[in-house]
């Protein structure tokens, strides 16, 4: 059985993700608006890979006889400059997110439950991955700068995802 401290935290961490989805989507339409297929495809993609990542803790706290609470997502963002400062905003969410992460395993070893604490290790090393794609992405971005080519060679590479 979950604790309840444990089972809050999880529960917030399933809203933090689904807010994630809705702020990828959110960038995808932005993207789409100025007309970048492709880096709107990636955020898209982006945003089913973090409803995904809500499930499998909605999944997880259900396999532990957990409930599951669902509560009101935060409106997203819907404007940016431009490419580089929607990619900005991903890193530094992302950046929270392995935050959040970092604290439910603090919680979770705390609170001694070893299950939730190894189920946990999954999401530690998709943060590293996630930090890491995106990182890329913003260096390569501001290489790039104002080059039209540039924008439009990543974009199309983006778009492969
Ligand atoms: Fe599920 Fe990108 O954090």
């Amino acid at each position: 059985m979950l604790k309840d401290k444990v089972q809050k935290a999880l529960n917030d961490q399933i809203n933090l993700e689904l807010f994630s989805s809705y702020t990828y989507l959110s960038m995808s339409a932005f993207f789409e608006s100025i007309n970048f297929e492709g880096f709107a495809s990636w955020m898209k993609k982006q945003s089913e890979e973090e409803y995904s990542h809500a499930i499998k803790i909605f999944d997880y706290v259900h396999q532990r006889g957990g409930k599951v609470t669902l509560t009101k997502l935060e409106s997203p963002k819907t404007e940016w400059n431009f490419v580089l400062d929607v990619f900005n905003d991903t890193l530094k969410h992302e950046q929270a997110v392995t935050a959040s992460i970092n604290s439910l395993v603090e919680l979770s070893s705390a609170e001694k439950d070893h299950a939730a604490f190894n189920f946990l290790q999954w999401f530690v090393s998709e943060q590293v991955e996630e930090e890491a794609s995106v990182s890329k992405i913003v260096e390569r971005l501001k290489m790039i700068g104002d080059n039209t080519n540039g924008l439009l060679f990543l974009d199309r590479e983006l778009g492969k995802r």
